[in-house]
């Protein structure tokens, strides 16, 4: 480490301000684009998988069996890459998989209340998936389906724009829907996801990426340690279906105030009705300068030992942290590593649980001639 940098590590461990690694620590590399083939689905659908790097070296594995992020390489203090992301070695990993592993959600990300809505007086009546919920868009949402892919690369930035085209009814939900997803690594060590949908009738989305985080490495123990920042003075209380109640609350004197970032174990286990409902963090909060036209900062987590850095940004209002409550050792993952309970946590830019049923949340109604746009940034450094 030079002599500044040693400086900038100092000053930075008094001001908590994050640390990107000057070009030079890491020798520069090409960015690029590397498309392999990932496997066939078990109905005979080839996917595949594409290596996006940034010049900095970072590399991001996209697939576009449901846009999943399969492996996200960050560097540590070190200049070490390690990958951050939960995800599995193989294709029918992700065909089985039930805890959304690194996948695009939709139509609706987040749970809708007895899968019912209703939009110009018509009631419509999801798959229920989730006790009595409908939870990230059903029974086969859009992180099981097969996304046209294309690069849209520049030569200093490697992107992959992602297409579906969802029938009118398809898991119950109204209107023939095209979504459109880029992924982006930017030479600013960030994976920039732009989401755009239209429809043929009016209609609900709410779309998210579903990337389980360890910024030890996926697979290297729990992120109890990680600490956590939200910008949220507000959350959206729930009831024990994980269903907001409605009301907006305060996070002051709760374990869901973040505004300082604090770690995660630090209240995770209080006597506290929340927590007890969630099982842990499963909550959305409500982002202070959410629904701008550029993406706000929604959240920073540091984890101590490797000095990793994930900031997420956001268009979006709300974001859920989820600590990782229901992994349970089930799951096999990467490299033959099992993900025990709390071994990964997500911060999933959203608007609202239930907004369909909630008049006061902000909208996710989708109108034809409309165009929903959204934009999520997660940007590593480290500190
Ligand atoms: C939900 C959790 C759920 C997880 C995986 C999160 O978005 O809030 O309750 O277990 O997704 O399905």
């Amino acid at each position: 480490m030079g002599l500044r940098n040693a400086a900038l590590v100092a000053l930075a461990s008094v001001t908590l301000l994050p640390i990107v690694w000057e070009a030079g620590q890491r020798a520069e590399v090409k960015p690029t684009m590397r498309k392999t083939a990932f496997g066939e689905t078990a109905d005979g659908q080839p996917v595949d998988l594409y290596v996006l790097t940034n010049k900095h070296g970072l590399e991001a594995d996209i697939t576009n069996y449901g846009g999943i992020v399969v492996s996200l390489k960050v560097p540590d203090r070190k200049g070490k890459l390690a990958d951050i992301a939960l995800g599995y070695d193989t294709l029918e990993g992700y065909e089985q998989d039930k805890a959304y592993l690194g996948a695009i959600i939709g139509r609706y990300g987040n749970r809708i209340a007895h899968g019912a809505f209703t939009l110009e007086g018509v009631t419509y009546h999801l798959p229920l998936n989730n006790g009595d919920n409908s939870l990230h868009g059903g029974i086969k949402g859009f992180n099981k389906k097969v996304w046209r892919a294309k690069d849209v690369s520049t030569p200093q930035t490697p992107a992959l724009h992602l297409n579906y085209l969802s029938k009118d009814g398809e898991e119950g939900y109204p209107g023939k829907v095209s979504v459109e997803v880029v992924y982006t690594l930017t030479d600013g060590d960030e994976l920039r996801i732009d989401y755009t949908a239209t429809t043929d009738k009016e209609t609900i989305i709410n779309l998210t990426n579903h990337s389980y985080f360890n910024l030890a490495g996926a697979g290297n123990g729990d992120i109890l340690n990680h600490q956590v920042m939200i910008a949220a003075d507000r959350f959206t209380p729930v009831g024990a279906n994980l269903i907001p109640t409605g009301e907006i609350r305060s996070v002051q004197g709760t374990p869901f105030d973040f505004r300082k970032a604090t770690a995660i174990s630090a209240r995770i286990n209080e006597n506290d009705q929340q927590l007890q409902f969630g099982h842990g963090y499963d909550h959305n909060w409500v982002i202070n300068n959410g629904r701008g036209t550029s993406p706000s900062p929604a959240a920073e987590v540091y984890e101590p030992q490797s000095g990793r850095v994930l900031e997420a940004w956001t268009t979006e209002p709300g974001v859920q942290f989820y600590s990782g409550n229901f992994l349970d050792g089930t799951i096999r993952g990467k490299g033959n590593k099992v993900y025990n309970r709390r071994y990964g946590f997500c911060l999933e830019t959203q608007h609202f649980p239930d907004s369909p049923n909630h008049p006061q949340f902000p909208s996710t109604v989708l109108k034809p001639g409309a165009t929903y746009h959204s934009t999520t940034i997660y940007r590593f450094a480290v500190r």
